[in-house]
């Protein structure tokens, strides 16, 4: 499949037709335009999560994946679908316009032709779930945290529950799997180098992103170093060894990601 063409997503009209989250009046026009762009730039990513899910599910499909194991990922699609329309309302409560241009295409899933469908679903399941989703569980509940504004505490509420189902499906998958061999391993940890660059890829920025004041974090506005920090702490903490528990060479994956990248994470 052709990537899609379009990069833009715009739920303004349908977050319009919604009820009004909250309400913003009082608000400061520096924290109002820092916490729009957030909640701009979480709709966008959500939205795209759903795209992912969709490709996942194809791929679960012709790996032969039983119905237990296929339904969390068809119903991630559809709570992605209604995390970005969330994000949206927040935006259109804040005075804005839900609508937000990603940097390039919507991000391609590999199909990874080269290995059985199982193990090539296993790679994006590696990706997505147990290390996107891991990290986005971390970032959630943080940012859960520091709202102070209840309908905003809310709205992280419902979608860290599910964040937190998303990652559970790819750690039950691999669970559930008997062990991988030498081979395996070897081409499981190879491509672990690919999942760790395009994190760094990701999250790289936030260390020279913005701080957030406390007021902008109040209203759900996100710290850029702070949020590094967080990500770090989740690879070392709890990805990179429960990767290595299934007998993948995570850390030294992370480490050849992170030369490579000229960092030092
Ligand atoms: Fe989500
Ligand atoms: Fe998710």
């Amino acid at each position: 499949m052709s990537h899609v063409a379009h990069s833009v997503v715009d739920l303004h009209e349908q977050a319009s037709r919604q009820p009004r989250l909250l309400t913003t009046e009082h608000l400061d026009d520096e924290v109002r335009e820092r916490a729009r762009a957030t909640w701009r730039g979480r709709m966008v990513s959500e939205h795209t999560s759903a795209h992912v899910f969709g490709t996942l599910l194809g791929q679960g499909v012709r790996a032969g994946l039983s119905s237990d194991r296929l339904d969390p990922i068809a119903k991630a699609i559809d709570q992605e679908l209604s995390h970005g329309l969330l994000c949206a309302r927040v935006v259109v409560a804040l005075g804005g316009e839900a609508r937000g241009e990603m940097d390039g295409p919507m991000p391609m899933v590999p199909t990874h032709d080269d290995v059985a469908p199982l193990e090539g679903l296993v790679r994006n399941l590696i990706s997505i779930s147990c290390v996107f989703e891991t990290l986005a569980v971390s970032l959630v509940s943080c940012e859960r945290e520091q709202v102070r504004v209840d309908e905003l505490k809310d709205v992280f509420s419902r979608i860290l529950g599910d964040e937190v189902e998303h990652a559970r499906l790819g750690w039950a998958l691999l669970d559930s799997l008997p062990r991988f061999d030498a081979a395996q391993q070897s081409r499981l940890g190879a491509y672990l180098v690919d999942v760790f660059d395009h994190v760094l890829d990701h999250f790289g920025p936030l260390p020279h992103a913005p701080t957030a004041s406390d007021e902008a974090l109040r209203w759900g506005a996100s710290d850029g170093p702070g949020n590094w920090d967080l990500v770090l702490d989740t690879m070392h903490t709890a990805i990179l060894p429960c990767l290595e528990k299934h007998d993948l060479p995570a850390r030294a994956a992370w480490r050849a990601a992170a030369t490579g990248a000229r960092l030092h994470a």
